[in-house]
C-alpha cells in the first residue's frame, strides 16, 4: 500500500486551458461565475481548491459529464462562509464525510453544488463506513478506488490550470485498465468492486491483474458479506442509474462470472439476465424509474427469500408477490383462453410492480402483459363522468359502471368514437335496463 507521495515532478504536471476545460463543462453561464468567485475566493485565502476524480476523466476521455467532484484542501467551513458573503445562496446539507451541498441563488437560476474536504480516510474494519480527516490533496489522491480516477485539475494556486496525475492515471485511461491503488482497497470498501465493473463496462476497459487481487483479498476477508444491505443496495441500483440499459446484460453477467453475488451472499439465477433486461427494454417507455427499479431488483431476487433477507426487503412485499404468484398459477390456464376483456380484467386485478415482475417468471403471460401494457391498458372511454351526469346519470356508482361497459365494448370493438359511447348511453338509458 502507498502511504504518502512525494511532491509532484515535472513529469507529473500538465498545464491545461482552464478556459477550455470550463467550456468542456457545459456549464450555464451562472454556474461558471460562480466557480469563477469559489476560484477568487480559494486564492485570497491561499487554499487550494481542485476538480478530482469522475470530471478530470471524463475530461480525457472527451466524455461529457453530469457532476462533478469540487474539493478544498483547507477549511471548507469558513470558505464557505467567506464565498457565500459574495454570492447568494446557503449551506444545505454538511456530511460526516466532510462534503457540503450549497445551494446558489442567482437572479435567473437556483442551483446546487457539491463541495468535498481534501481529507484521509481510516477504515475500522472490512466493509465499514470510513472515518474522515481533514487532510492535503495528496492523501486526498491515495483515498481513492482507482488510478483513472485519481486525477485532479487545479484551479488556484499552486497548481492552478494544472492537470496532476500522481498515480499513473493518465497511462491507465489511455491503455484502458482499472486498476485498484492497494491490495486492500476493497476489503477496505467493497462497494468499489462494483464501481470497478461499472467503469469496465461503460469504457470497455480491462481490470488489471492487480484489481483479481485486491477482489480475493476482498473475498478472504468476507468483505461483501459484511457490506451493509443498504450500501448493497444502493451500489446495485446504479447499474440501473448511472450506467446504459443497453450495457445491463454485462454488467450482471460479470458481476455474476467473479462470483461477486455469491459472496455477497446473493443468490441469482445466471438464465435470468437476459430475460430481465430484454423485459426492461420492453417495457421502457411504459414504466417509471422506481417501477423499473422494483421489477431489476424482485426480478433478480425476489424467488429467494435469503435474498429477501440479505437486502432488508419488506416481508410483506415478499408475500405480496407470493400471493400473487399463487393466483397467477391458479389461473394461467384459464387465462390462455379468456377473451380480451375478460385477459383486462383479470391482469387489472393485479397490482403493476407484481404483475410485471412474474411475467419474467410466467412466460405465458408476458406477451399478454406487454400488449395490455402497450395497448389496452390505455383504452378508456372519452366521455366524462360529468358528461354522464349532464347525460342523466345519477351521481354514484352507476357512472363507474357504465365507464367500465364502455370500456368494454371499446375493447371488443364495438364501439371506436366519442360519439359512439354517447349513443349507446342514449341507447342504454331509453332501454333503461343496463345497471341492473
Ligand atoms: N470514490 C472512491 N470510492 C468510492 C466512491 C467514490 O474512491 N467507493 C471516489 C472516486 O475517486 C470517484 C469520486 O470519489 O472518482 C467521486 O465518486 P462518484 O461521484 O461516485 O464517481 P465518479 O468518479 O464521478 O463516477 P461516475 O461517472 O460513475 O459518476
Amino acid at each position: 500500500m502507498i502511504n504518502t507521495i512525494p511532491e509532484p515532478n515535472e513529469s507529473q504536471v500538465e498545464k491545461i486551458d482552464l478556459e477550455e476545460f470550463l467550456n468542456f463543462l457545459n456549464l450555464e453561464p451562472e454556474v461558471k461565475s460562480f466557480l469563477k468567485k469559489a476560484c477568487e475566493v480559494a486564492k485570497k485565502r491561499g487554499e487550494f481548491l481542485y476538480f478530482a476524480g469522475g470530471v478530470v476523466r471524463d475530461y480525457l476521455l472527451k466524455k461529457t459529464t453530469k457532476d462533478f467532484d469540487l474539493v478544498l484542501q483547507g477549511n471548507l467551513d469558513t470558505f464557505l462562509q467567506e464565498l457565500l458573503s459574495y454570492v447568494e445562496g446557503k449551506i444545505l446539507f454538511k456530511s460526516q464525510f466532510l462534503t457540503y451541498k450549497v445551494k446558489v441563488e442567482t437572479l435567473n437560476k437556483n442551483f446546487t453544488i457539491d463541495f468535498i474536504t481534501a481529507r484521509r480516510e481510516v477504515y475500522e474494519g472490512p466493509a465499514a463506513l470510513p472515518k474522515v480527516f481533514p487532510s492535503s490533496f495528496k492523501e486526498d489522491i491515495l483515498r481513492r478506488d482507482f488510478t483513472i480516477n485519481t486525477l485532479i485539475l487545479g484551479l488556484s494556486p499552486p497548481y492552478e490550470g494544472k492537470l496532476l496525475d500522481l498515480l499513473g492515471g493518465k497511462q491507465d485511461l489511455k491503455n484502458g485498465i482499472i486498476r485498484p491503488l492497494h491490495l486492500f482497497s476493497f476489503v477496505e470498501d467493497p462497494t468499489r468492486i462494483f464501481r470497478g465493473i461499472r467503469y469496465k463496462v461503460r469504457f470497455n476497459f480491462q481490470f488489471a491483474e492487480e484489481f483479481y487481487k485486491a477482489l480475493y483479498k476482498a473475498f478472504d476477508f468476507l468483505s461483501l458479506e459484511k457490506l451493509s444491505s443498504f450500501r448493497l443496495c444502493q451500489e446495485l441500483k446504479l447499474y440501473l442509474h448511472k450506467e446504459s440499459l443497453n450495457n445491463l446484460y454485462s454488467l450482471l453477467e460479470i458481476t455474476f462470472n467473479l462470483g461477486v453475488f455469491e459472496k455477497a451472499k446473493l443468490k441469482v439465477k445466471k438464465e435470468r439476465f437476459l430475460e430481465l433486461v430484454n423485459w426492461l427494454q420492453d417495457l421502457k417507455e411504459e414504466i417509471s424509474s422506481q417501477e423499473k427499479e422494483k421489477i431489476f431488483f424482485w426480478g433478480l431476487f425476489g424467488e429467494f427469500y435469503e435474498n429477501i433477507l440479505r437486502l432488508n426487503f419488506s416481508d410483506k412485499e415478499f408475500k405480496k408477490l407470493k400471493t400473487y404468484e399463487e393466483l397467477i398459477k391458479n389461473e394461467i390456464s384459464n387465462f390462455l383462453k379468456m377473451k380480451l376483456f375478460e385477459k383486462v380484467r383479470f391482469l387489472e386485478k393485479i397490482p403493476l410492480v407484481q404483475l410485471l415482475v412474474l411475467s419474467l417468471f410466467y412466460k405465458d403471460l408476458k406477451e399478454h402483459v406487454l400488449e395490455w401494457i402497450k395497448i389496452y391498458r390505455k383504452i378508456k372511454p372519452e366521455i366524462t363522468g360529468k358528461e354522464l351526469k349532464d347525460m342523466g346519470i345519477p351521481e354514484g356508482p352507476k357512472i363507474g359502471k357504465i365507464l367500465s361497459f364502455l370500456r368494454k365494448k371499446h375493447l371488443e370493438g364495438k364501439i371506436k368514437s366519442k360519439e359512439e359511447e354517447k349513443q349507446l348511453v342514449k341507447q342504454l338509458i331509453e332501454e333503461g335496463n343496463f345497471l341492473n
